[in-house]
């Protein structure tokens, strides 16, 4: 079986996806420009599993570079996570966003060309559907993305769909995310913002540990139960045991096919919901204050993960009480992230 692939790989997603990969005796090739990621995130998983891991610094805009590394390894397909993920910061810098991800993917899909790489498997996000109409989201629910980050997504998706309609060869899966949180239940990788985070769980772990005074919630006057907003998160070994299926599908999959997955749990968790509960499990406290609502946050958004259990026979198993459990294990264990002595 040929190796795997794995762009982005030394990320938050990408080193959770190489373990379970590894841990199943898959060999991957990871290329990563280290841009928001370290080499010890790739050295811990390679402590944890197994299977063999090539490591190559090299930038996905770099046709030369990932032209060697393709000649020198027999890859069978490619996990494409590498880019810049930072809603805010695509507003701000969109030509950088563009050029990262949209360039970066089509220099990724010039230097495939030349290998026999023809299963492709994409980091989509759910954030393509912008504000949903109704959930839960299916995935023929209608694409405005609200930011240049979800435009970058969305313009890849077309880049692939036409990419197998003029070469059938190619099997594609593009795969929407939701609210990815948690850690590998061993605690030894997890989620590392080289900031402040913008996102919830971080920011929750950050602040139980003390690093934060308190988590601001942002709004607290939304239509939910209990007026803070409802999200999909799920755990990121779910999410990775989501790729593992997704490339099962594509051995199975016909010539030309490309798919379009939710990975989510099909639960709506309210923000409230999810700090109470890493409170209780983890017996400790995350001071919070209520603030004003954050501009351009949607009340509720939660997936029709139906698609993905009947195409690739995946569905989410892992608890809210886990990612919380396993987010907090990897925080209290790495106070600093990957900068933490291991
Ligand atoms: P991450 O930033 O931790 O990982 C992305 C990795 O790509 C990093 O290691 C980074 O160094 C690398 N990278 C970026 N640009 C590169 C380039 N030009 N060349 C080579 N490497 C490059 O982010 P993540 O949370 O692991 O996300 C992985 C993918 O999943 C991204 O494409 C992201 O847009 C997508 N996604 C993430 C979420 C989420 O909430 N985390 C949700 C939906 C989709
Ligand atoms: C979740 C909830 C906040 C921080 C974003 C991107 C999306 C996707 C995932 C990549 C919201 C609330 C948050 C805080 C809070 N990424 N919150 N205090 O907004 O669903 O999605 O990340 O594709 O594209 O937009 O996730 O984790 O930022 O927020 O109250 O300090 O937590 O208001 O309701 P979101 P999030």
């Amino acid at each position: 079986m040929g190796s795997v692939l794995v762009t982005g790989g030394a990320g938050y997603i990408g080193s959770h996806v190489m373990a379970v990969l590894a841990g199943q005796g898959r060999r991957c090739v990871c290329v990563d420009n280290f841009s928001n990621s370290s080499p010890e995130a790739v050295a811990r998983v390679r402590s944890l599993a197994p299977g063999a891991i090539a490591l190559y610094e090299a930038d996905i805009r770099d046709l030369a570079a990932l032209r060697a590394i393709l000649a020198k390894e027999d890859c069978a397909s490619v996990i494409h996570m590498a880019g810049l993920k930072a809603v805010g910061e695509s507003v701000e810098f969109p030509e950088r966003y563009h050029d990262n991800n949209v360039r970066g993917t089509q220099c990724l899909l010039e230097a495939l060309h030349d290998s026999s790489v023809r299963r492709f498997v994409f980091s989509s996000s759910a954030t393509v559907y912008g504000i949903p109409e109704r959930v839960p989201l299916d995935e023929t629910a209608p694409t405005r993305p609200q930011s240049p980050y979800g435009e970058n997504k969305l313009e890849i998706e077309g880049v692939l769909a036409g990419l197998a309609a003029g070469d059938p060869a190619w099997r594609v899966i593009n795969l929407r995310y939701f609210n990815p949180v948690g850690a590998h239940p061993s605690g030894t990788i997890g989620e590392d913002p080289s900031d402040i985070p913008n996102n919830l769980m971080p920011f929750v772990c950050q602040t139980a540990a003390g690093r934060r005074e308190r988590l601001a919630i942002f709004g607290a006057d939304y239509p939910t139960a209990d007026g803070t907003c409802i999200r999909d998160y799920i755990h990121v070994m779910d999410l990775a045991d989501g790729h593992v299926a997704a490339l099962r599908a594509l051995d199975s999959a016909a010539d030309g096919e490309v798919m379009t997955v939710n990975l989510g749990t099909g639960r709506g968790v309210s923000v409230l919901e999810l700090v109470n509960t890493f409170e209780r499990v983890n017996g400790i406290r995350v001071p919070r204050v209520y603030s004003d609502r954050r501009p351009g946050d949607v009340p509720v958004c939660y997936a029709d993960a139906t698609r993905a259990r009947r195409t690739m026979g995946w569905s989410a198993r892992r608890t809210i009480e886990d990612m919380c459990r396993d987010a907090w294990r990897w925080q209290s264990r790495n106070p600093e992230g990957y900068a933490t002595a291991s």
